[in-house]
């Protein structure tokens, strides 16, 4: 079974690419987002919710990002990793607040799993 992985899927556009390709049916979806409510509405409205395995964890931490693969059978293979899950409100550069900016690039961070 091919996996295809989607972080942030609890809402908006990463909800709308987990029921996509969970609706493929040779597909499994693995996806993550730090609230477990949106996560379980995204599988519980899906076409195919058997498909879909949901994790709530922060990708903004090592564990969280550690949290996220663990589902992941050792020899899974990953067809495609969608990285939609973000924060952020968008401004000029000059009005960011650097500590949000700064969780932005952690939560966004997923080349860093060890
Ligand atoms: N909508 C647009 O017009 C638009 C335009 C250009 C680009 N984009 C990009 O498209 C992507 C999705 O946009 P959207 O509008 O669908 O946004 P959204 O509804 O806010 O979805 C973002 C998802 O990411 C999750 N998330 C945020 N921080 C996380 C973290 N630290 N760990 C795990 N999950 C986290 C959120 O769930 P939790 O809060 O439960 O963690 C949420 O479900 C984003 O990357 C956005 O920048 C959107």
């Amino acid at each position: 079974m091919a996996w295809v992985l989607i972080t942030g899927g609890g809402t908006g556009i990463g909800r709308g690419l987990v029921h996509h390709f969970s609706s493929i049916s040779d597909l499994s979806v693995l996806t993550c987002g730090r609230r477990a409510a949106p996560l379980a509405e995204t599988r519980r409205t899906a076409p195919r919710p058997e498909a879909i395995t949901i994790v709530a964890c922060d990708l903004g931490t090592a564990e969280g990002r550690h949290r996220f693969l663990e589902p992941l059978p050792p020899e899974a293979s990953v067809r495609l990793l969608v990285q939609n899950a973000a924060i952020g409100d968008p401004a000029a550069v000059a009005e960011l607040d650097l500590k949000h900016f700064e969780e932005l690039c952690r939560a966004g961070a997923l080349c860093s799993v060890e």
